[in-house]
């Protein structure tokens, strides 16, 4: 049953030049992608990889779409970069779609290149209309990584170490993630009548200032595990963040457009935030990001806290077209019902899995987003980091590409995937989990893998 890869000596050259000059996040083995076509990427081998993370979660309408490189081919000709001190008609466009796709109000786009700068955007625009500092985020939300938002960050691991009091704000982070598989107030759905944010309320008055600017919140919060909270918790945190005074900013960066069966996910719950951020999925892997707000917040907070933000290639022409073109196509081609649709198969596909294999222990996700909570045991449910790696590498040895961090399996194919792939791509998983539970790979250290990288002990467990 054991299985290893097969890589040319020239891919291992090209691996063990990059562990020798790029410093970067790493899974092992790091293997060196060439080319991607739809739902599969290439390795420098031919080696094909259904890639079911969708790049860094942007390519919603896969690789190489033949309408995204008729934008590219074009806008490459026209003209990719300009001076942010002007505009150009394809952000004018980008910014009008993404505003008839919001609720009424939310029109005002102040662009960015990531999801970090969007948040700190975000961010911005509170303190800048409010006068208040405090900013108070969900436990295991992730916000990006720049020094800002890794200060809002609470996933845990390596990333804040050394950073000292550049992380101050990490001390607002005060809300509980309404993480109902294992509720961090120890209720059940639903007697508990998400009691987890009265909880939260009290430990805002008792550790904010009490001058809070906004609540900033992933709609969904993926990367800490994918935690879809019960239907009364959005618009309760909306009325929450009302009461005190401070905006409510959602960050959509994991989920829009159209992942989880809406281009928006908090359209499913029916609440209208201050301030919306996207980058992601919104990008088509260009580096276009942004902080959508209304007019009144956007004026009011004009020429304070940085407002309106602008960096050297925020709004570029290049990006700017292409990511209007995929939002066109998401839009025409419906892809939030295909992603409605199709994530019923895979939620049931992956139920199926969860019945048959003790470490998994349970699975959350909306429409095409779903990630697996890797157990010990299913009485337990202590996290199990080490089997989430091994799960991930065994995938890649099947062809099959999933992100592991910590003990969550996230499965993330673009949007175009068809039933037959996604059952394929499945198939593939079964095998990875199966050969996982037999204890395999035997002799592979994974220690410097990304995401058992982390100085939490629980990641030094065996396997
Ligand atoms: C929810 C969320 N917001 C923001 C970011 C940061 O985006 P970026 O890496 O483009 O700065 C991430 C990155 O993973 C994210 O998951």
């Amino acid at each position: 049953m054991e299985k290893t890869f097969k890589f040319s000596n020239t891919h291992h050259d090209l691996m063990a030049r990059d562990a020798r000059h790029v410093l970067g996040w790493r899974y092992e083995p790091r293997v060196m992608i060439k080319s991607g076509k739809g739902v599969k990427v290439f390795d420098v081998d031919g080696q094909e990889y259904f890639d079911m993370t969708s790049g860094m979660m942007c390519m919603v309408l896969g690789h190489s779409h033949p309408e995204l490189v008729e934008a590219i081919k074009e806008q490459a000709e026209l003209f990719t970069h300009e001076s942010s001190w002007y505009s150009n008609p394809w952000l004018v466009e980008f910014a009008e779609l993404i505003a008839s796709t919001l609720p009424k109000g939310l029109e005002v786009v102040n662009f960015a290149v990531t999801g970090s700068e969007a948040n700190e955007i975000a961010m911005r625009l509170a303190l800048g209309v409010t006068g208040k500092y405090d900013i108070v985020t969900v436990l295991r939300g992730l916000h990006g990584g720049s020094l800002a938002v890794e200060a809002l960050t609470s996933v845990g691991g390596a990333r804040k170490a050394n950073l000292g009091p550049l992380m101050i704000p990490a001390h607002r982070n005060v809300i509980y993630a309404p993480l109902c598989f294992r509720c961090p107030i120890n209720l059940e759905y639903p007697s508990c009548a998400v009691a987890c944010l009265d909880r939260s309320e009290e430990m805002m008055e008792l550790v904010t200032s009490q001058e809070v600017a906004a609540i900033l919140a992933e709609t969904i919060p993926v990367s800490g595990g994918m935690i879809v909270p019960p239907k009364e918790w959005l618009p309760r945190l909306r009325d929450l963040a009302t009461r005190w005074g401070a905006f409510l900013v959602l960050d959509e960066a994991q989920l829009a457009p159209a992942k989880t069966g809406r281009i928006w996910a908090f359209e499913h719950d029916g609440v209208v935030p201050d301030v919306v951020t996207f980058g992601k999925g919104m990008t088509a892997g260009m580096g276009i990001a942004g902080a959508v707000t209304t007019r009144e917040i956007a004026e009011k907070a004009r020429g304070k806290a940085g407002i309106p933000w602008g960096g050297t290639y925020s709004g570029d022409p290049l990006p700017a077209a292409v990511a209007l073109r995929q939002l066109q196509i998401v839009i025409r081609d419906r892809l939030s019902e295909r992603a409605a649709r199709l994530g019923e198969i895979q939620k049931r596909r992956l139920e199926e899995l969860k019945s048959r294999f003790e470490v998994i222990g349970d699975v959350r996700g909306k429409g095409l987003y779903h990630m697996l909570d890797i157990v010990e045991s299913k009485s337990g449910k202590a996290p199990d980091f080490a089997m989430a790696e091994r799960i991930r590498y065994n995938a890649l040895l099947e062809g099959l590409m999933v992100i592991a961090v910590k003990n969550f399996v996230r499965i993330c194919p673009p949007l175009i995937i068809t039933e037959a792939e996604l059952d394929d791509a499945l198939g593939r998983l079964e095998v990875a989990v199966r050969r996982s539970m037999a204890g395999f790979p035997k002799d592979v250290d994974f220690s410097r893998s990304s995401s058992l990288a982390a100085r939490h002990p629980l990641a030094a467990r065996p396997a």
